[in-house]
């Protein structure tokens, strides 16, 4: 079913000829057809053996393959009900989520994108003011910010952990001052940026901290959640993200009574009482088949986080020693999601076209940093402007990452890279 899913989804696209990170990533997802050959792994004899076939970048059909059956008893549920919109399965995913996270608030809205836009909305930043955020990251961290009438102003990365560099922000904020209204943090590919630092600092300066908390929902720090940071974060349940969707479809968090009424409003036209407008907003709702589908997946998140975590250990104890490849390095307190497991290279378009061959997808997250993109060239940005970032978007190559990436598969494609190097 959610092959045929991403299918009508592939063949939508091909349609609307949308740019090509859909294209790419949908292709990456996978998601049709039976489980590859290589998940078997084991020879006649039964001893374990990686037999070749299809690794994937993201495995969605295992997950499919584990409880696809109660999806489709959750997506009937809601066919049937004929409630498709804002009913009781987007309410109970609200709740559910709201308590994992450790927030008193939750909004299930249309997509991540959408779900920073209101944030930044709901906020009532003033127009035209200053946000600091990483020029490392999806490209819909910096978009929205323009859209919501702001201006974005990037700052370099910590080299460690690929997130905002606090000595950078600290710096933007003394050279901006007052023309700064809120930092919006990155908890890239997992790792929650350094909110230990982030928090006080905004607090002393007097704005807002924000966290795009897209691909990091289940990753920890000193034991609190991603999305529980700074006044409000942003998730996305876009497929390939740790806790996905069968479509698009995102959500804020807040402790604010405030920022949670609005944003319900906003997704909604700005509505507080049937056909009242009191803000601007947009038609940003979840829908019931995303939710029911996401209280399913979410039963299974805390194991498949977990599994997560082997898969990123047998990659850190396969490739630590080698000197052409730089692993990721947690720091402490963290607890990743690990929605990406991304190492840096020496000789990357060479190792990624050799993998390539052998059947490993990987990918480059992200090749070009936003600050050089020709939609925000207007900001003033230059080659130069953010070295750690620039070498970053050299060097970073992302290795297969799922739950259920098998030892065997993982044995094969480590051993691959020890032979590039070799
Ligand atoms: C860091 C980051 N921000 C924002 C988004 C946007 O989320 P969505 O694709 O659900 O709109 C994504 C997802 O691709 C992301 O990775």
């Amino acid at each position: 079913m959610q092959g045929k899913l991403l299918f009508k989804a592939r063949n939508s696209l091909n349609r609307l000829s949308l740019p090509l990170k859909f294209f790419v990533d949908i292709a990456k997802i996978g998601g049709e057809g039976k489980p590859p050959e290589g998940a078997r792994g084991l020879s006649k004899k039964g001893e374990a053996r990686y037999v070749g076939g299809a690794v994937r970048f993201i495995d969605l059909s295992r997950g499919y393959a584990r409880y696809g059956s109660e999806i489709e008893e959750a997506v009937l549920r809601v066919l049937r009900s004929t409630r498709y919109i804002l009913g009781p399965e987007v309410a109970a995913l609200e709740e559910e989520l709201a308590r994992f996270v450790g927030v008193r608030y939750a909004v299930g809205v249309s997509s991540g994108t959408d779900a920073l836009y209101l944030l930044l909305r709901a906020l009532s930043l003033p127009e035209g003011s200053r946000v600091i955020l990483p020029s490392f990251t999806f490209v819909a961290t910096a978009e929205v910010v323009r859209r919501a009438g702001l201006v974005p102003y990037f700052v370099d990365i910590d080299p460690q952990t690929f997130n905002l560099s606090v000595e950078a922000v600290a710096e933007a904020l003394r050279r901006l001052g007052p023309k700064v209204s809120a930092v919006l943090a990155v908890s890239l590919f997992g790792t929650p940026a350094d909110f230990t630092r982030l928090e006080p600092l905004c607090e002393d300066q007097g704005v807002v901290l924000l966290e795009d908390a897209c691909q990091s929902l289940g990753a920890e720090l000193n034991q609190r959640r991603s999305g529980s940071f700074g006044r409000g974060a942003a998730t996305s349940f876009f497929p390939a993200k740790p806790l996905g969707a069968a479509g698009d479809g995102g959500m804020i968090f807040t402790n604010e009574a405030e920022i949670a009424q609005r944003v319900r409003a906003m997704r909604v036209h700005g509505q507080t009482r049937p056909y009242f407008y009191e803000y601007p907003g947009i038609n940003g709702r979840l829908d019931e088949l995303q939710a029911a589908i996401l209280r399913v997946r979410l039963r299974y998140f805390e194991e498949e986080l977990r599994l997560r975590e082997e898969v990123a250990q047998r990659y850190l104890q396969g490739l630590s020693d080698l000197p052409g490849v730089r692993p990721p390095q947690l720091p402490p307190g963290v607890r990743s999601s690990w929605a990406q497991f991304t190492v840096r290279v020496r000789e990357r378009e060479a190792l990624k076209a050799f993998l390539a061959q052998k059947g490993i997808p990987t990918a480059v997250y992200y090749p070009l940093p936003l600050h050089l993109q020709p939609v925000f060239r207007d900001l003033g940005f230059k080659e130069g402007s953010l070295p750690e970032t620039e070498k970053a978007a050299r060097e970073v190559l992302s290795l297969p990452m799922h739950p259920y990436l098998g030892a065997e598969e993982q044995a094969y494609l480590i051993g691959l890279i020890r032979e590039f190097y070799r």
